[in-house]
Order: C-alpha cells, then sequence, then structure tokens
C-alpha cells in the first residue's frame, strides 16, 4: 500500500495520513473522533425510518454514528459531507480549496491518465468475511423517508467495466432492496452504466459489477464527477496523490475497492425490470415508484469489523453534487474566463440547480459570458447568478443584496427556453419518451453595470477592529422559570412588610 506516484501539479499531495482517511472509511472515522467531529449515538436505532429522523434532526453539524442498530451487528455512518468544513479538514485544507483540489486532479488525470495506477491485489480488508449467504437483510441498509418504498443503498460506488474496453468505471446509483438477495436500481439518462446494460442486453448477457459500500471520500466524490469519460476512477488516484488499491471480486471479474467495507457483488440482469421507488430524493420530493432495472447478488464480503454508510438526502447529497460541479465549472470557465474567481452552489438550488459565480467584473457583458459558460460546464443547472468579488458568495443575503442593488431585468437577464433539464427537477417537463426533459434557465447578471460611476456602487465599510480587544458584558437574564413572578401590588404589600420585620 501507500506508493508514492507523481503530485497532482496546482494542489499540494496529500501527506500519507490524509491519503489515508480520503481512502479508508475507518481511518476517516478515527480522525473524525479524534478531531471532536463524531456523534456516537448510543442508544439503539430502528432502521425503518428511526435513524434516518435521528439523523435528519443533526443534519449539517457533526458526523455521527449510529453504533447499535435493531437487527444488525454493524454501525452506521451517515453525515459524511453534510457539513463542508468538516469535508475540508478531511482533506486538510480550507472547505473553500476542495473544488479546486477536486479540478486539480482532474487536469493532472486528463494530462496523463495512467500516471498514477492501482494494484489489483487478490485479496484485501474488505475481503477479512465472506459471508456465508447471500443475505442483504443482515446489512443495517436504513429505510429513510415515510413514503420510500424500501431500504436502499444511496451511498455505494457500482464499479462495472465498459464491455467493449474492459476498463472499470465507477458511479453511484441508489438500489433498493426487495429480496434478500435482489436489488432494484435506478440508471439516469446518459449514464455510461446503462450503455453498458444496453450492449450487454442486445448480447443476452448479464452485466457483473461490485457494489462498494464505505470506501472514503475521494472514490465517493470522484464517482459522481460529471461530463468525464468512463474510468473516471483513476481521478481519485491524483485526489490522493497514489494509486489506490483494488481487489479482484470473488464470483465476478470486476475490481472492487480494497478498503472498502462491504463489497456486494452482482449481476445486471438483462430484460429484467422490477419495481423501484418511491425515493426520497435530493431535491426534497419522492421519485415516483416505477419499473427499473434488476440485480442480483452472487455474494457478500466484508471487514471483520465494517461501518456501513448512508447518506441522507439533502445537505450531504447536495455538498456532494456541488462539490463536483464546482470543480466542472471552475475547471471548464476558468479557462475561457480567467476572470472567474469561484463557484459556488448553494443549498436552496439542491447543489445541482443553482450557481453562484464570482468574477473580477473587467469588461462589458462578462456576466453573460460567464453566465452561458456556466451553464454549458454543469448541464443539470438552471439558474446562475454573477457577483462581484465583494460580494460573498456563499451568504444568501449578501447574494440577494447583489440582486436587489446591481441587476436591472431589463438588461441583465438571460432567458434560455427548450434547455434540456435534469429529470429529478419536477419543473422539467418530460419528453415524450421520458428519457429526458426540457426547461427554461435562466441568468442574472448581477454585477456592477460597466462603466458606472464608482461612487454611486462603493460599498459601505466600516474600521476593522478585533472584538477580542474590548471588555463586553452580557446581562445575564436568569432561565424564565427561576425567575421570581412580577409582583402584583397585593404580593408587593406583602413582600414589603416582610421586608420590613
Ligand atoms: C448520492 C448520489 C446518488 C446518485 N444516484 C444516482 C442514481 O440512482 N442513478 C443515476 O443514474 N445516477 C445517480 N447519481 C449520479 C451518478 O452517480 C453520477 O452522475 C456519475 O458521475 C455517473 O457516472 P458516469 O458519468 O460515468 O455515467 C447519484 C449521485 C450521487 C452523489
Amino acid at each position: 500500500m501507500g506508493r508514492i506516484g507523481k503530485t497532482t501539479p496546482g494542489a499540494a499531495t496529500p501527506t500519507a495520513a490524509q491519503a489515508r482517511r480520503l481512502v479508508d472509511l475507518g481511518a476517516c472515522i478515527d480522525f473524525l473522533d479524534k478531531t471532536g467531529n463524531l456523534l456516537r449515538v448510543k442508544t439503539e436505532v430502528d432502521p425503518r425510518f428511526e435513524l434516518a429522523a435521528v439523523a435528519k434532526r443533526l443534519e449539517g453539524g457533526k458526523c455521527v454514528l449510529f453504533e447499535r442498530v435493531k437487527g444488525s451487528a454493524w454501525p452506521v455512518l451517515a453525515g459524511l459531507l453534510w457539513n463542508r468544513g468538516i469535508v475540508g479538514e478531511l482533506f486538510g485544507m480550507p472547505r473553500e480549496q476542495v473544488p479546486f483540489a477536486i479540478a486539480a486532479a482532474v487536469a493532472a488525470w486528463q494530462k496523463d491518465p495512467a500516471a498514477l495506477p492501482g494494484r489489483l491485489l487478490q485479496r484485501g480488508p474488505c475481503n477479512e468475511v465472506i459471508e456465508d449467504k447471500c443475505d442483504l437483510s443482515r446489512l443495517p441498509i436504513p429505510l429513510h423517508a415515510l413514503k420510500d418504498g424500501g431500504a436502499f443503498l444511496d451511498s455505494s460506488l457500482v464499479v462495472a467495466r465498459n464491455p467493449l474496453t474492459g476498463a472499470p468505471n465507477i458511479s453511484i446509483h441508489r438500489m433498493m432492496v426487495t429480496r434478500k438477495d435482489r436489488l432494484s436500481f435506478l440508471i439516469d439518462p446518459g449514464r455510461h452504466l446503462g450503455e453498458y446494460v444496453d450492449i450487454m442486453e442486445r448480447r443476452g448477457e448479464a452485466l457483473p459489477v461490485t457494489i462498494n459500500n464505505g470506501v472514503g471520500l475521494a472514490p465517493w466524490i470522484v464517482s459522481s464527477l460529471p461530463r468525464l469519460g468512463d474510468n473516471k476512477n483513476a481521478v481519485a488516484h491524483h485526489l490522493v496523490g497514489r494509486g489506490i488499491d483494488f481487489v479482484r471480486g470473488q464470483t465476478v471479474d470486476v475490481p472492487a475497492y480494497a478498503a472498502a467495507q462491504f463489497v456486494i457483488e452482482a449481476e445486471i440482469l438483462p430484460g429484467v425490470r422490477e419495481a423501484e421507488g418511491p425515493f426520497a430524493e435530493v431535491t426534497g420530493y419522492y421519485a415516483g415508484r416505477e419499473k427499473r432495472w434488476v440485480m442480483k447478488v452472487k455474494a457478500i464480503t466484508r471487514r471483520a469489523e465494517p461501518v456501513f454508510h448512508t447518506v441522507l438526502s439533502g445537505m450531504e447529497v447536495w455538498n456532494a453534487v456541488g462539490f463536483t460541479a464546482e470543480a466542472a465549472i471552475s475547471h471548464a470557465v476558468k479557462r475561457a474566463i480567467p476572470e472567474l474567481v469561484a463557484v459556488y452552489l448553494p443549498h436552496g438550488g439542491c447543489g445541482f440547480y443553482e450557481a453562484v459565480v464570482q468574477v473580477r467584473n473587467t469588461r462589458r457583458d462578462i456576466g453573460k459570458d460567464v453566465i452561458r459558460a456556466t451553464l454549458r460546464a454543469f448541464p443539470p443547472l438552471q439558474r446562475v447568478i454573477v457577483v462581484d468579488t465583494d460580494v460573498d458568495l456563499r451568504d444568501a443575503v449578501d447574494v440577494d443584496w447583489a440582486v436587489t442593488t446591481r441587476f436591472d431585468p431589463d438588461h441583465d437577464l438571460v432567458l434560455l427556453p427548450g434547455q434540456s433539464g435534469h429529470i429529478l427537477n419536477p419543473m422539467v417537463k418530460p419528453d415524450a419518451d421520458g428519457k429526458g426533459g426540457t426547461v427554461t434557465k435562466m441568468g442574472m447578471d448581477a454585477l456592477v453595470p460597466f462603466g458606472a460611476p464608482p461612487q454611486r456602487f462603493e460599498r459601505v465599510k466600516f474600521r476593522a477592529i478585533d472584538l477580542a480587544n474590548y471588555e463586553i458584558v452580557e446581562n445575564r437574564l436568569k432561565p424564565a422559570a427561576a425567575r421570581k413572578p412580577a409582583a402584583t401590588p397585593n404580593r408587593k404589600r406583602r413582600q414589603q412588610s416582610k421586608e420590613e420585620t
């Protein structure tokens, strides 16, 4: 393990310890524990609705380890990505740098895809135990929202080989447990996995896969990077600065992540479709129940003491998608428009549909150019807001302030009707074949109008001070229950006479 390769240009090479916690969920949990970023839920929770309900109440704070999950021997981790500050700590950099580190890894991979080869081992930690039965009900797979159609693996990487080239590719797919050894799952339009299944279905053959749960942040984030060819898993090697180890599948000729907590080996059955859904999606709405693709489980292997990884639809997926989208946008837009300073996909846009882009305002119409380039760089986007460098792009109030005081709908609005949209968003009108849909996209150029008198748009500033230099006293009120009831005239009189005696 730990072969050191070439470094990623534009980003510091992670230390061995940083790299380990980005690939190995166990090392990541140890780090979270040591840095005070982990809550441990000691009370037993039911994986049916209760685990997710507790996680929802803790959303956005520290990561949560559910130590006792009813009906299973193994704990569950939730919230790995719902706090960007913690993700930054895991990467060993400020949260704002994470998308740039991902973009730098993509650039390094594109320059030399084979620079950091991973090893393919016979065995690894992920197959310390080979389960004697293919029984998914032993795993602590949670049932999240009240109308979900079943328990979902929602955080596992599917590795499949391109049937034409043999190269492995990774992607995340939600997978609903329908029987002890059967899953039905979703393939969105345009996915590589869909292409592979089509090829195998034409041959009348099953497509073998490995389902990797608990893989660590680097491969996890890389798996959902948009618009890269297949075999993009090697981007993760650049992100951690060294080759990542894989193992051979026990029953399928597909690699699995050596450091995974659980590996489920399966095959996608040709021509078979069974009901999947509903599922609480990233949009905050339920995705509907329909007949979708089916996998049959062939083997389950695991660590001796594994931790199951789940994500809660909401902040963690908004961040996860946000990071990859920000990386893709910085990577693509900065090449054409070097004035780009930063990009943020706010939570209100579900990490998918809205981008706030900060640029240096150097020429007329730069805002409109940025809007078009950003929409091209990340196709699910529906709304782009461009702001100046004096606006905090992560603060919704500040962005709203820029729109209110710098945006003129007569000149600064870009409307692009009939654009291809992301089918999970309920405002996207589905095409007749149901494979895609269209929506009107919008850009708001909230930059100070180019050439406007500077004093008109000069932002109010106050002197910089350090509050630590001031003695500031707070009048601490007692909690209401401890306070004496307000004195009525009679009580006041009685009190007075007591005090007098
Ligand atoms: C938490 C999460 C869940 C996802 N679920 C699905 C899914 O159910 N179906 C799907 O097609 N894509 C899903 N995706 C998106 C794909 O994994 C992602 O777009 C990936 O990059 C596709 O790989 P490809 O471009 O090689 O086809 C999900 C992404 C995340 C982060």
